[in-house]
């Protein structure tokens, strides 16, 4: 009888591996200057945001996290947790408060916030663009007009010979298929429409302009690496049907593929262009991937060209909050497979949710970075992860209704509140590693999925 108690237990007992992340793997967040400086008054999202109607709730992003006066205290709570590095971005608007005169004080407050990173302790990862536009440049069509491209070179060249010294990852542009996508095609970004042919042409321009500041960073900045930022979505047809199968493979290409490959190769296809674009080819040291959720994708004909697609979640997803998007784990290992066909270094440089009440993202950060892990079993280069994001932010057009933060943020009072979840992601950045304990005690409901019986 006792035998058979023992060998029942010992069958019962789970095997505990280890998932083992390698020594110099980058732990980081994300963050993005408009969504947690505050008072950005000078660009178009502020403009955009004093407008009844255009972000849910008709949030403002206010003082957002108050990082223009107190970025360290946050900065602190990062290096809390263990991370050795963070991505942050510039706002264009504050270094160039006019068309050619920067703001010295403005330059050297970065230079003070991006030493700050060091002295924490963690390398920094410079964006230049993300979202936002000085709202001069905005009054002269933002990135419908060619002029941009030497505009951004012109503001581009001045953070480089102000903080390039401290940065060795730099990303020109954070997601141009998100920013044309949102800004031209379905009006949620400013400037509010313009029409698929805009977008495109914007798109051309932010390659353009990706081209000559990759070449210019790497002149100012001899060593340092410039890369892309993608966002990923696994597009998946929702029936077997033919047409919806080639709604999905189009739309996948033309939102996955299509700003990657021509960056890649230098050349533009239909229907973002036709040619060449002198000094593009190649101009990725690293692509940096944002990956979040999955979509279904049907054939219809309600739907604009050329991608007579709508886009759903599947029934059986489960969501996060405000059905931002299906929580899909085997995506991240589906997305890094295809960033790495670019044979270069990836670096997750957005992987997130929004939980208020953080009861999905513990078991979110561990599934996730277990496909991470798993992908570099298999030998693709990951090089880091930067979970967006640290504290709760200005979340754009859904305003302060979706709460990403792995730090929640009273933004009436400014008062933050550790998540579990963040105490979680410093036990697996301090250790670099995910270990049974860790599992257990903080997203038992994923033990059976990591450590299979
Ligand atoms: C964007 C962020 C945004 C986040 C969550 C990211 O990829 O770059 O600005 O807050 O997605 O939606």
């Amino acid at each position: 009888m006792d035998n058979r108690r023992g060998l029942e237990s010992t069958e019962k007992r789970v095997p505990k591996a280890t998932f083992f992340f390698p020594p110099d793997f980058l732990w980081g967040t994300a963050t993005s200057g408009h969504q947690v400086e505050g008072n950005n008054l000078n660009n178009d999202w502020w403009a955009w945001e004093q407008q009844r109607g255009r972000i849910q709730n008709d949030g403002r992003s206010g003082l957002a996290c108050n990082w223009w006066e107190n970025a360290e205290a946050d900065l602190d709570r990062a290096a809390q947790l263990g991370n050795n590095a963070h991505r942050l971005s510039i706002e264009w608007s504050r270094v160039e408060p006019e068309p050619g005169r920067f703001d010295l004080d403005a330059l050297s407050r970065y230079r003070q916030i991006i030493a700050a990173v060091r002295r924490r302790g963690m390398e920094p990862m410079v964006t230049l663009h993300h979202f936002t536009n000085p709202q001069w440049l905005a009054e002269r069509g933002a990135w419908s007009r060619t002029t941009v491209v030497e505009a951004f070179v012109g503001y581009a060249r001045r953070v480089a010979e102000t903080v390039g010294d401290l940065v060795g990852l730099w990303i020109p542009i954070n997601e141009p298929e998100v920013y044309v996508a949102m800004a031209y095609v379905e009006a949620k970004f400013p400037p509010g429409g313009g029409g698929f042919r805009v977008a495109m042409a914007a798109a051309r321009n932010m390659l353009q302009a990706h081209a000559k500041v990759y070449h210019l960073i790497h002149d100012l900045c001899p060593g340092s690496a410039v890369g892309i930022c993608h966002n990923l979505r696994i597009m998946e047809p929702k029936s077997k049907s033919l047409l919806d199968g080639w709604a999905a493979r189009n739309l996948d290409h033309i939102y996955n593929d299509q700003f990657a490959q021509a960056v890649l190769t230098g050349r533009l296809r239909r229907p973002l262009g036709r040619g060449r674009i002198r000094g593009l080819a190649g101009t990725l040291d690293f692509y940096g991937l944002n990956y979040y959720t999955r979509e279904m994708v049907n054939f219809s004909l309600a739907e604009p060209p050329p991608f007579f697609a709508r886009r759903s979640f599947s029934p059986e997803a489960v969501m996060s909050d405000n059905r931002y998007g299906e929580i899909f784990p085997r995506g991240m290992f589906q997305a890094i497979k295809r960033a790495a066909a670019y044979r270069r270094p990836v670096y997750i440089t957005a992987n997130g949710l929004p939980d208020a009440d953080d009861d999905q993202r513990p078991g979110f950060l561990i599934t996730h970075l277990r496909q991470v892990w798993s992908a570099i079993q298999f030998n693709i280069p990951v090089k880091g992860y930067f979970h967006w994001s640290l504290v709760d932010n200005f979340e754009w057009d859904r305003g302060w209704v979706e709460r990403f933060g792995l730090v929640g943020l009273d933004s009436t009072t400014q008062e933050r509140t550790m998540r579990r979840s963040g105490e979680l992601f410093g036990r697996i950045c301090r250790a670099g590693r995910i270990d049974w304990e860790m599992v257990h005690e903080f997203a038992p409901e994923t033990l059976d999925e990591l450590f299979p019986q």
